[in-house]
């Protein structure tokens, strides 16, 4: 069994004209936590789309579990174990939180499989707030439940390597905070998590090794470790803000 579960290879993915991923390769190893840091636009989710099959790259190859999946569909990559937490959640509003948990069981079974009804199990271990409103709207959920419903979903189609674009998208420090330290505990637990994120000093934290994304293509790599103390990230993601400063009245 390879150790490489995720490998991208020179990707390049258009909207039209527009590149949005000019140059990007990276791998996954299994049982790795692997953080995708970079600003607004950089090409993150583009990045992630080309890579589970929502989008058909115009260039590069997708390799999953050494197989070559670049022109598979989003949901037979889903099949093999490759699920992504898109971007915004994309949860079915009007569906309660048990139908949207099942819609995401639906490649393995719906809950008729003994498989989905233990992964139910331990889904709602880790998140008992979820429990308590099975039956309510996704939509009526507060941001930080509908995350833990969209992460839910994605851990219902049993996957092999989570993709999660945003966990932070509008949400408190504290619930944050939360939804990081599950997303450790499933990693330590086995989980392979590929997670794209804009506060970076948040990916880092539980990382094991991460990329910058800039423009479309790798800024920098390198252990957590390694890019948490590498100068232009510090400046470009960890830093505090430059404050203005402020004029001295003169005395007189
Ligand atoms: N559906 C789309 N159609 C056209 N352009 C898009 C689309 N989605 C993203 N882009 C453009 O692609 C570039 C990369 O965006 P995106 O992948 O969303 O970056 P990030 O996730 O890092 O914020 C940006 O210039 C963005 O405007
Ligand atoms: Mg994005």
């Amino acid at each position: 069994m390879s150790d490489i579960l995720l490998e991208i290879q020179n990707l390049e993915l258009r909207y039209g004209a527009a590149v949005a991923v000019r140059d990007i390769s990276l791998k996954v190893k299994r049982g790795q936590l692997v953080a995708v840091i970079g600003n607004n636009g950089a090409g993150k989710s583009s990045m992630v789309r080309g890579a589970t099959g929502l989008v058909r790259p115009s260039g590069g190859k997708v390799f999953f579990r050494g197989e070559d999946t670049t022109t598979l569909r989003a949901d037979r990559k889903a099949a093999r174990g490759l699920v992504m937490v898109p971007e915004g959640r994309l949860l079915f509003p009007d569906q309660t939180v048990e139908d949207n948990l099942i819609l995401g069981a639906y490649l393995r079974g719906g809950l008729k499989s003994e498989g989905s009804r233990a992964t139910l199990d331990r889904v709602l271990e880790l998140f008992p707030r979820l429990r308590e409103r099975m039956q309510q709207q996704a939509g009526s959920l507060s941001g930080g439940e509908q995350q833990m419903l969209a992460i839910a979903r994605g851990l219902m189609g049993q996957p092999e390597l989570l993709v999660i674009d945003e966990v932070s998208l509008g949400l408190a420090p504290k619930i944050v905070d939360q939804l990081m330290k599950v997303l450790a505990a499933l990693n330590q637990e086995g989980l392979t998590i590929l997670l794209v994120e804009q506060l970076a000093s948040y990916a880092l934290a539980i990382a094991d090794y991460g990329f910058v994304v800039a423009n479309g293509r790798i800024a920098h790599e390198g252990s957590s470790t390694a890019l948490s103390h590498n100068p232009d990230v510090i400046e470009a993601f960890l830093g505090k803000k430059k404050s203005t400063p402020v004029p001295t009245k003169p005395k007189e």
